[in-house]
């Protein structure tokens, strides 16, 4: 199974985010992954749909948009009209989940779920068929440069079964605390998309290229 990398822009120098994304695009990212937070959902805030729709110019790459806000259905429609090719959202950010996730794909969105660490796997009982994607969250929502937590392994593995016997192609994402040691742990465990915010950018564009070999395995 290829794996893909989604680095997270959370990480990039926001004095010049349209050049971050340019470089981190040369440098081989497969994705570009956004941390949208509000300072509500999660102890943080960052950045919204004008941003989005900024950058948008700046890549032809899959803008992977994880959106840590609450209420979130208010802001599904900005966010695609921004030019998210894919919206993940937490199941605990609205009332209702399975309508949220109707109305990504009516916007022609792919749609996707994020679960915190404490959230378990069986949250995706009766959302696994309507879904594009399952984002694992590997450290508490809200800041880059936090640890891995391990028991997170569990949780892609039992996701990995539940997607093979369903037979759909849907991407198991993990996020938060990847790097050189940890992605071949997600990678076995059964992810085949990486986010990764430090690991990428740290270092400067000169080494975007490597950081991400690395993470590949290179
Ligand atoms: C955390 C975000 C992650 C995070 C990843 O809420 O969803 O995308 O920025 O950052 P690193 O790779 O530094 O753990
Ligand atoms: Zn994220």
């Amino acid at each position: 199974m290829s794996v893909l990398i989604s680095p997270s822009i959370l990480s990039a120098d926001f004095a010049k985010l349209g050049e971050e994304v340019r470089a981190i695009n040369a440098a081989g990212a497969d994705w570009i992954h956004v941390d949208v937070m509000d300072g509500h959902f999660v102890p943080n805030i960052t950045i919204g749909p004008n941003v989005v729709k900024a950058l948008r110019p700046h890549t032809a790459k899959t803008f992977d948009v994880h959106l840590m806000i609450s209420p979130v259905d208010s802001f599904l429609d900005a966010f695609a009209e921004a030019g998210a090719d894919i919206i993940t959202v937490h199941p605990e950010a609205g009332p209702h989940v399975h309508r949220t996730i109707q109305r990504i794909k009516a916007l022609g969105k792919k749609a996707g779920i994020s679960l915190n660490p404490a959230t378990p796997a069986k949250m995706l009982d009766y959302l696994l068929e309507d879904l594009d994607l399952v984002l694992v969250m590997s450290v508490n929502p809200g800041f880059g440069g936090q640890s891995f937590i391990s028991s997170q392994l569990r949780k892609i593995e039992a996701i990995r079964k539940s997607i093979d016997k369903l037979g759909k192609p849907i991407d198991l994402e993990v996020d938060g605390g990847i790097d050189a040691t940890t992605a071949p742990l997600a990678i076995s465990a059964g992810a085949n998309v990486l986010v990764a915010g430090t690991a990428t950018f740290k270092g400067g564009p000169t080494v975007y290229a490597d950081n991400i070999a690395r993470l590949r395995g290179n």
